[in-house]
């Protein structure tokens, strides 16, 4: 990317955030915070054939980018990389990054290969464009801290900053996939947060096995949610956490299924 060498060479200071379009107000919070603390502000648009393990998935991802143009344009945004996928895979990729127990637990269990496919393309983009600081949100708990050891691994000089979640008015947190939700799907859906928040009141006072069984009962009882996981581990390094009472931040993690739409979220027990 021609642009941003040029920026660089230029001592402009560039923030970066990668998406796969589908624009939502999460998305924008992240590039207004580029914007704010940086000179020049760089977003991506990149659905990654390769970070979806279930082909139905990649097929029915949204995509408008016309719409998601204009978005970044109403936020001055000063550039936009929309590669198409030979440029960004000219050949098949076999590189296979290995994480440790980050990448095996929780979404890298139940999506085999994802977190492997986010690794490969962020390290491309980061290539390419060469940022000074790249945002990412904590909505992907998991994803954030996987991009954090890839900088660490490939001894990459960008900084990652962790933006805090956006969420609806009722508490879901905002995702490309809500729209695929039916209206009685999308109303239960608020007690995906609602749930984490009461797991949250919990901690400290019930055992993480009893908040984690608590968990279960509360979304299982609705006839639209089936959870799928909820974990609760050390923010950091995602281990299991075994004690109630950490001298580190803790996090919970769930994964929930409203029909075929599969919805992540998280939130700090202890902080
Ligand atoms: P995508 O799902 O488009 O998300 C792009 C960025 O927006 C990620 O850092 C994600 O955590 C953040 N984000 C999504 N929903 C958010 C919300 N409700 N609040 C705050 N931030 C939110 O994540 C990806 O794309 C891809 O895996 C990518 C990193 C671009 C690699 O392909």
């Amino acid at each position: 990317m021609e642009w941003a060498a040029n920026a660089r060479k230029s001592h402009f200071e560039l923030g970066f955030v990668p998406t796969m379009g589908a624009l939502h107000q999460g998305h924008i919070d992240l590039a207004k915070r580029a914007k704010a603390k940086n000179d020049l502000l760089v977003c991506s648009i990149f659905v990654n054939p390769i970070q979806f393990n279930n082909p139905e998935d990649l097929k029915k991802y949204p995509r408008d980018l016309e719409r998601d143009l204009q978005r970044l344009q109403t936020i001055d945004c000063d550039a936009v990389f929309c590669p198409d996928e030979e440029e960004i895979y000219p050949e098949p990729v076999t590189t296979k990054y290995d994480f440790g127990h980050v990448d095996k637990v929780m979404e890298g269990k139940y999506r085999q290969g994802h977190f492997n496919g986010v690794a490969i393309v962020v390290n491309k983009l980061f290539d390419i464009v060469q940022p000074h600081r790249a945002y990412f949100g904590e909505k992907d708990f998991q994803q954030l801290q996987i991009i954090k050891a890839l900088v660490k691994k490939e001894k990459k000089e960008v900084e990652v900053i962790a933006c805090p979640t956006v969420r609806e008015s009722d508490g879901l947190a905002m995702s490309s996939r809500n729209a695929r939700l039916n209206p009685l799907q999308r109303k239960e859906a608020a007690k995906i947060f609602e749930t984490l928040e009461g797991a949250k009141k919990r901690f400290g006072f019930m055992s993480p096995r009893a908040i984690k069984k608590w968990v279960e009962q509360e979304i299982n009882a609705s006839s639209e949610l089936k959870l799928e996981y909820f974990e609760i581990v050390d923010a950091e390094n995602l281990l299991p956490l075994e004690k109630t009472d950490p001298d580190f931040p803790v996090v919970g993690c769930i994964a929930v299924n409203a029909g075929e739409v599969r919805l992540i979220d998280n939130i700090f027990l202890n902080v």
